[in-house]
């Protein structure tokens, strides 16, 4: 393994996907020679005073707000104890049901009553975030909900209205938990989106090591001066979802990244927001290619401009199928690919020779347009996302519930076992304790046929089932 990841990082692929860093080193760093546990002078994560403390409010300064919890875990762990933190054994919560699993995984350790908001799907397949009028409208329903939990941006950058639904959430005496895993860059620079820290938000939970150049599973919980949530639970709830042998390594990196982004930070991101820029308006002379990154300076605001979406017009080439050219022909590894959709993540630490790469790839890529010949099933996409789902038990239950196998053909009218989702994005069509029904069973069916790759469905077509009594 770990020679065969040498030999990858010596390769020529070009990693237009996490972790930030790109495989550019920030700083000389030998990891045996740092590799320690909590000795005399180097501090506690989980009771941090001296250089520990040091450095989590300096990632607080950065982000302008006044508390930032270092998390070695991972987004995971933050959003986990966000969530313990901001609710009660068995409240009610008004929940994005795009949001990352480890949401649901906390929901269903805390005895939640998860009321889900479904987000509206775009024509492109994109599935857009929450919004406002659909968080009024989900208050108006659930008055006694305690919290609302929402991930923004989405995996493709898109934000939902932070300010918005803030103050919809506050007004009915609501916590509102943003996991906004995929914005760590988010308020470094005003050509990214704002952070929701400074929009409102009880707790916002970043993935370091997404679009900073920072290792994976290094992450900050990052709280607002005037948070609904208390520290001292936060602090809580991390010492039980967090390692209690947290890696120095680890947060080492956070710091040189901090240091990075100090003396560099300003000028990378600016050469960053430039070269997208420049993509942006080559892209416009692709045929057969879309190339969509929003612009830095107009849309800053509802989409990061550092996610780069690339689809075929006119529904003739998956986005599989560009990730397949782009690594095939171009050593090109891109972050993700949907059937509608491809996914490039940039980030500061990019290389010019990088965009130059990517571009010449879509180029040749868009000249082969004459032997195309997929036909994307957008409508089976929005069929997945329109089922409907009776509760036949709650999620907690449900987790625990004895399951078994079944036929998905024969699965109509019974509750899913497991999550079903298309992934990615990793929506759940079904979640543990919902009822399939006829249309569902039909609807996932089409899409497996269709190749779409469906979590919680096995090679036999069989999915888990919970056994009722
Ligand atoms: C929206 C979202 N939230 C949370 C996570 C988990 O983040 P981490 O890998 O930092 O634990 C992910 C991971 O991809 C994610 O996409």
């Amino acid at each position: 393994m770990d020679e065969l990841l040498k030999a990858y990082g010596r390769s020529t692929s070009y990693p237009f996907h996490m972790p930030g860093h790109k495989r550019k080193a920030i700083t000389a760093m030998n990891p045996y020679e740092i590799d320690i546990t909590e000795i005399d002078g180097f501090d506690n994560l989980h009771h941090a005073t001296g250089v520990i403390a040091k450095l989590q409010q300096d990632w607080a300064d950065l982000y302008g707000c006044k508390r930032a919890f270092l998390l070695v875990n991972g987004t995971t762990c933050g959003n986990e104890a966000a969530i313990f933190a901001g609710t009660r054994e068995g409240d009610t919560v008004i929940v994005g049901r795009g949001c990352h699993k480890s949401v649901y995984h906390a929901m269903a350790l805390r005895h939640l009553n998860p009321e889900y908001i479904q987000p509206n799907v775009r024509d492109d397949g994109i599935p857009e975030p929450v919004t406002t009028a659909q968080v009024q409208e989900a208050i108006k329903e659930h008055p006694r909900a305690t919290a609302v939990i929402l991930t923004s941006p989405t995996y493709e950058g898109l934000c939902a209205d932070i300010e918005g639904i803030a103050g919809a959430a506050h007004a009915a005496g609501m916590r509102f938990i943003v996991d906004a895993a995929h914005g760590a860059h988010f308020g470094l620079h005003p050509g990214y989106p704002k952070n929701p820290v400074s929009q409102g938000a009880d707790a916002v939970i970043v993935s370091l090591h997404k679009t900073l150049p920072t290792f994976t599973q290094t992450a900050c919980l990052l709280l607002p001066e005037n948070s609904g949530i208390m520290s001292e639970r936060i602090q809580k709830y991390l010492g039980y979802f967090e390692s209690s042998s947290p890696s120095y390594i680890l947060m080492a990196s956070a710091a040189a990244a901090h240091r990075y982004i100090k003396a560099h930070g300003k000028e990378a991101m600016e050469e960053h927001l430039h070269r997208l820029g420049t993509l942006r308006e080559h892209g416009t002379n692709l045929k057969h290619l879309s190339v969509a990154i929003p612009s830095p300076w107009e849309a800053g605001t509802t989409a990061d401009p550092s996610k780069v979406i690339i689809a075929g017009k006119d529904q003739l080439l998956s986005g599989e199928s560009i990730m397949t050219a782009l690594r095939e022909e171009a050593q090109l590894e891109l972050e993700m690919a949907t059937p509608t959709y491809a996914l490039a993540m940039t980030s500061f630490m990019d290389t010019e020779e990088g965009y130059e790469r990517l571009e010449n790839a879509l180029f040749l890529l868009d000249e082969k347009a004459d032997a195309w010949s997929n036909s994307i099933p957008i409508a089976k996409v929005r069929q997945l996302y329109e089922v409907r789902r009776e509760i036949g038990m709650p999620l907690s239950e449900a987790t625990e519930a004895t399951t078994a196998k079944c036929p998905l053909k024969q699965a109509a009218g019974h509750m899913a076992g497991g999550f079903i989702s298309l992934y990615p994005p990793g929506i759940p069509v079904y979640a543990p304790g919902e009822r399939l029904e006829a249309a569902g069973v039909e609807a996932l069916e089409e899409a497996i046929d269709a190749g779409f790759a469906v979590d919680g469905v096995d090679d036999h077509k069989n999915i888990e089932i919970i056994i009722e009594a």
